[in-house]
């Protein structure tokens, strides 16, 4: 009989940095509503039906870059594991399920894992299932709003920082907003670097299609940013009044992703309201496009050395690595 003294079983640390507070959310809120044109960043697409429609969005046949992302990653795996190097502490940006990181794991052998998330407790169950999986490495769950900082706690501060931010979700970013965001991500990454999934510019026709699925996965994604709006600001939206447009802007280089109202209404919320005529639009998220050379341009304006990338065969897709 084998005894397993607990101090053997390693359990993840998880720390909670940031409170998105409830008051500065309804102000934020608000003041988009009531902008012009009206806004909502796509962070407010992330409620508990959001998070499972956008994973449903990444298995549609028309939504090419999770499945395009990963494809890289297996087919490169043994080159990047070499420019990444071993023994790196890789903190994961938007870790979510941990399955892009984890799959990772046995190429780039890191010493320590840290997830961070915008709330610890999107990671908290995956972190746990990944510890009993690697019951060795350390692991840090961490509950940041990285967009705002990036000075993370002690415990996830060290070894060699290893930045992985995939998924092109830096397209989320207008671009000077990018470079500002990469210019942190260098400074918190001295010695290491930045393991980052982009999206590539293509044919209008395949970018489109991605954002506006046949099934209407994506149509229901955007919709559901109303749902959560009125329970975070006790607005009343009636999400059949809406729908959902997405378009390629070439001259921006960005999909955007707009809430259109298909007739004039008021919608209103305690301390507010706004009116919509018939057309008008809520401006819920654009994803810029990059061509291969203009991020390696962003990488190197944000003060990372040497990038160096890998593009599926379609050049649909890249995924870049850069020293800091
Ligand atoms: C998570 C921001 C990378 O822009 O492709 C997918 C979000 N929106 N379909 C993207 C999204 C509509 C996605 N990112």
């Amino acid at each position: 009989m084998t005894l397993v003294r607990p101090s053997a079983v390693r359990e993840p640390q998880f720390i909670q940095l940031h409170c998105p507070d409830a008051e500065a959310l309804r102000t934020e809120l608000s003041a988009g509503l009531c902008d012009q044109p009206a806004r909502c960043a796509p962070k407010y697409f992330y409620d508990a039906l959001g998070s499972r429609l956008f994973e449903a969005i990444t298995e549609l046949p028309e939504y090419y870059p999770t499945r395009t992302e990963a494809q890289i990653f297996e087919r490169h795996a043994r080159e990047v594991a070499r420019v990444v190097g071993r023994g790196a502490t890789l903190i994961d940006l938007g870790a979510g399920n941990c399955a892009k990181a984890a799959a990772l794991f046995t190429a780039l052998q890191p010493a320590r894992y840290v997830a961070v998330d915008i709330a610890v407790d999107f990671v908290r169950g995956a972190l746990n299932a990944l510890q009993r999986q690697f019951p060795a490495m350390p692991m840090v769950g961490v509950g940041l709003d990285f967009s705002h900082t990036l000075s993370l706690p002690a415990p996830a501060q060290d070894g060699r920082p290893v930045f992985f931010y995939p998924g092109s979700s830096i397209g989320n970013f207008a671009p000077d907003e990018a470079l500002a965001f990469l210019r942190s991500v260098r400074d918190a990454a001295g010695g290491g670097g930045l393991l980052i999934g982009v999206d590539l510019v293509k044919p209008t026709a395949i970018l489109e299609a991605a954002y506006d699925d046949a099934l209407g996965v994506t149509a229901a994604f955007n919709l559901n940013v109303l749902a959560h709006v009125n329970r975070l600001i006790g607005a009343d939206f009636r999400l059949s009044q809406w729908r959902h447009v997405a378009f390629f802007d070439p001259a921006r280089s960005r999909i955007e992703m707009h809430l259109e109202a298909r007739e004039a209404t008021t919608v209103r919320w305690p301390g507010g309201e706004r009116r919509f005529v018939a057309g008008e639009r809520i401006h819920t998220e654009n994803s810029y496009k990059y061509t291969p050379r203009a991020f390696a341009e962003l990488l190197v304006a944000a003060g990372f050395r040497a990038p160096r990338q890998w593009l599926d065969p379609q050049q649909w897709f890249a995924v870049f690595w850069a020293d800091a």
